[in-house]
């Protein structure tokens, strides 16, 4: 008898099994998390061909930045306990779209809707829902789009539609979000009232911002014709 055998003979069979099922389980997670990691980079591969493009046919670039980020363990797990969902991955595929996101932060707004619209109109891409933040900016002055889509997945042995939170803004909401998010951590979710008028009304400058630029744009440029 080997010296592993000897162990194997030597450990309780069950905590064996215990061992066993927790690295099946390991695995198992972090092949689902691949997954949205696949789709974030398919999205990216159509953005940069996007920009690419228009950068080709227009003198500026619709695009300033694009930034994705995959949702970690920690958060997910928490995101799917808080919603009661199962903690299996089939709830929490079903439950949780915004595990795999994207942002895309652009010079103008025209330039967001544009985006929106050419990437909700790929043969390959579903659009599951659509917020217009811009039209319809949330009480305290958060502008974006945003687009929860479907993006397959071509696997080995299979195709995976998957979830993908699209969030696209010009860098003036951009620059005021990343602000009222550190705000809002601050005072951990509480925002003072004071304050809360204050990141409204920045939010008006921003949008005025906004308007003046592209305005200016158009002024000094012409109008982009996109078609
Ligand atoms: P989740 O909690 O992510 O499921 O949000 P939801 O289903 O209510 O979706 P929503 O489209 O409102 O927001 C999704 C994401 O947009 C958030 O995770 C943030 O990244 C961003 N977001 C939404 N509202 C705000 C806001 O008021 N301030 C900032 N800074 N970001 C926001
Ligand atoms: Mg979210």
């Amino acid at each position: 008898m080997s010296e592993l055998d000897e162990w194997f003979d030597s450990v309780d069979p069950a905590m064996l099994q215990r061992l066993t099922d927790g690295k099946q389980l390991r695995d198992g997670f972090a092949r689902f998390m691949l997954n949205y990691q696949f789709a974030i980079d398919e999205i990216m591969t159509k953005i940069n061909i996007l920009r690419t493009e228009f950068e080709h046919l227009h003198d500026y670039s619709p695009i300033e930045h694009v930034n994705s980020r995959l949702k970690s363990p920690e958060s997910l797990l928490l995101k799917a306990k808080n919603r009661d969902l199962g903690l299996n991955l089939e709830s929490i595929r079903d439950g949780v779209l915004d595990i795999a996101g994207v942002r895309i932060v652009c010079s103008f707004v025209s330039d967001a809707y544009w985006l929106a619209e050419m990437l909700s109109s790929q043969r390959d891409i579903t659009v599951v829902t659509t917020k217009d933040y811009i039209a319809h900016p949330k009480p305290n002055g958060y502008k974006s789009l945003h687009l929860i889509v479907k993006v397959p997945v071509f696997l080995s042995e299979s195709v995976q539609n998957v979830h993908v939170e699209v969030q696209i803004r010009t860098v003036a909401m951009d620059f005021w979000a990343s602000l009222e998010h550190k705000i809002y951590y601050k005072y951990e979710h509480a925002i003072p009232k004071d304050i809360l008028l204050e990141l409204q009304e920045a939010a008006v400058v921003a949008s005025q911002l906004d308007s003046k630029m592209e305005r200016l744009h158009n002024e000094v440029h012409g109008p982009t014709s996109r078609r």
